[in-house]
């Protein structure tokens, strides 16, 4: 009998380690033989430890299933999908996994990370195999064609990136995966890379035969060390299984890949103090132009796209452009993995095309909060992203739709917070994590960041609240419009949409009464 159970750091947090040495114990102390296969997450977080066992060929989901657990599970024939109280029938008849488009995420949680047969049996080098026998023009044209854009946040048209980097000439060219995914209230990079790592690899080569790189790196910030474990034998088995190295699947093409380990900084995210850091230097931000594009890892033409970009790219290979752009709205083609965090009932990943509203994914998928009590605001798009409102959840998933309430999408993380949350203290930490993140390069950030922490004090404690308020203004507008990156420049975003939204907190009837 086949039972899974997540490797995923998530899982593993919540003790999955214990239940899979307790499953196989309990099973050799009853004679029975279990093959335990170790998966990544089905991103159901508030059900971890989830374990899943095949009966006549589908799964049928326990959770969350605690070492103590397991006894009992034995005594009430788990192994045949028996009953206990721990028992959540199919899991992919379990309401949160039929609601969703898995393109990207289509076998995390479902394959072995590390078998690179069950990531063929499945779909896997489809892509690969195609792209092969494609010229790389054409390679690139099915990106663009597919309607991909950056899902790191910045949603730049992946396409249009490669092609920057397919028209350079240069002996040398790079694909860099951006792995260091710093955002608050994110994790589908890391469930990614620990769950299907063969599919970014395979991206990777994919974007290496459509511009002509021969080296690669998977730059993962040092808080993952689970991911970049994976990654490396994943390496590993894709160089024995012929995908990577001198020739990949057998074509004129050579690709290498390497990991490399982050410097454990924010801002080392942003994609040149990224290729500072993996030139072995300080990882301050460097002007743009030249785009990394032309001018990226060591001078060259370099690909920098972000894991769930790259992830993305073996899908619309293997299934067509079209498939891929015939979801979604407007200019956000395809699916997006959401990450669901903060005080709700039940977070987690959810991929979805493009086009739901925050408040299904809030509400519908998560639940509504924790804590039980009203949402008060959302958080998209990690700590530079905008606070908004309980009213503005029906704004669709999209990036111009996002936009044009003054948010933005990011990275599709969402945060969710209580009607507890003090607006204004939020405020005050968006500069305050910008002062500590700064790379320091340009003064708008450095000193704004530290100037505008120092104002939001001021403001809490009361003190000539009119004349700081346009201190604050004034702050924003000078970092939005001045700063060298988007670390400074979107640091003034949480801060004025908790002010436009909530300017309540700003000043407390408490405060007001005490000033007259
Ligand atoms: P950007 O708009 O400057 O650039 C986007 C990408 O397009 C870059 O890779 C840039 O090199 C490329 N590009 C622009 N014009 C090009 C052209 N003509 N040809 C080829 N390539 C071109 O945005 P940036 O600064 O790279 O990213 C900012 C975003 O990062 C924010 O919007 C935020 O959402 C996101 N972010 C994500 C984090 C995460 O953990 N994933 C953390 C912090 C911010
Ligand atoms: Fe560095 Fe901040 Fe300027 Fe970006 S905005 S270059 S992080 S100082």
């Amino acid at each position: 009998t086949r039972v899974f159970v997540p490797v995923d750091a998530a899982a593993l947090s919540v003790g999955a380690e214990a239940v899979a040495c307790a499953i196989a114990a309990e099973a050799a102390a009853r004679g029975l033989c279990v093959d335990i296969v170790r998966t990544g997450s089905r991103g159901m977080l508030w059900l971890e430890p989830l374990v899943e066992v095949e009966v006549a060929g589908r799964r049928i989901a326990y959770g969350p299933v605690a070492a103590g657990d397991v006894a009992a599970l034995f005594d009430g024939d788990f192994l045949a999908g028996g009953a206990h109280p721990l028992h959540l029938g199919p899991t992919d008849a379990l309401a949160w996994m039929p609601r969703q488009e898995r393109f990207t995420f289509a076998r995390v949680g479902v394959t072995d990370p590390l078998s690179l047969a069950d990531y063929r049996a499945q779909g896997g080098l489809a892509g690969l195999t195609r792209a092969l026998a494609m010229a790389p023009a054409e390679i690139v044209e099915a990106v663009r064609a597919s309607g991909l854009r950056g899902r790191g946040g910045a949603g730049f048209p992946t396409g249009i990136k490669w092609k920057t980097v397919l028209a350079a000439e240069a002996e040398r060219k790079y694909i860099v995966c951006n792995a260091d995914e710093g955002d608050s209230g994110t994790f589908a990079d890391r469930m990614l890379m620990e769950g299907d790592p063969f599919v970014l690899i395979e991206g990777m080569a994919i974007a290496a035969v459509a511009v002509g790189a021969t080296q690669g790196y998977i730059y993962v910030r040092s808080e993952y060390p689970h991911a970049a474990r994976t990654l490396r034998r994943a390496i590993v088995a894709a160089e024995r299984g012929g995908v990577l190295g001198a020739s990949v699947l057998g074509s004129p093409h050579a690709f290498r890949l390497e990991v490399r380990v982050g410097a454990g900084a924010y801002i080392c995210g942003e994609e040149t103090s990224l290729l500072e850091s993996l030139e072995g230097k300080r990882a301050i931000v460097r002007a743009k132009p030249p785009l990394p594009a032309l001018a990226g890892l060591f001078g060259q033409p370099t690909v920098v796209n972000n894991v769930l970009s790259l992830a993305s790219v073996p899908w619309i290979l293997a299934h067509g452009a079209e498939a891929y752009a015939g979801v979604g709205m407007g200019r956000s083609r395809g699916t997006m993995p959401v990450q669901l965090a903060g005080n709700v009932r039940r977070g987690g990943l959810i991929e979805l095309a493009f086009g739901v509203s925050l408040r299904t994914l809030v509400e519908g998928f998560g639940g509504g909060t924790l804590t039980g009590r009203p949402v008060r605001a959302v958080q998209v798009g990690g700590p530079l992203g905008a606070y908004l409102p309980e009213h503005l959840l029906d704004t669709p998933l999209d990036y111009e739709a996002l936009a044009a309430v003054g948010g933005m999408l990011g990275h599709g993380g969402i945060v969710v917070f209580d009607d507890r949350v003090d607006m204004a203290h939020q405020a005050r930490f968006a500069f305050a994590f910008c002062a500590k993140e700064s790379c320091g390069k340009c003064t708008p950030c450095r000193i704004g960041a530290v100037r505008g922490a120092e104002t939001m004090d001021r403001i809490i404690a009361g003190e000539d609240r009119p004349a700081n308020i346009d201190v604050l203004r004034d702050l924003s507008h000078l970092m939005t419009d001045a700063s060298l990156c988007a670390m400074g420049g979107l640091t003034p975003m949480p801060v004025m949409s908790a002010l436009t939204h909530f300017p309540e907190d700003f000043d407390p009837p408490a405060l007001s009464a005490a000033a007259e």
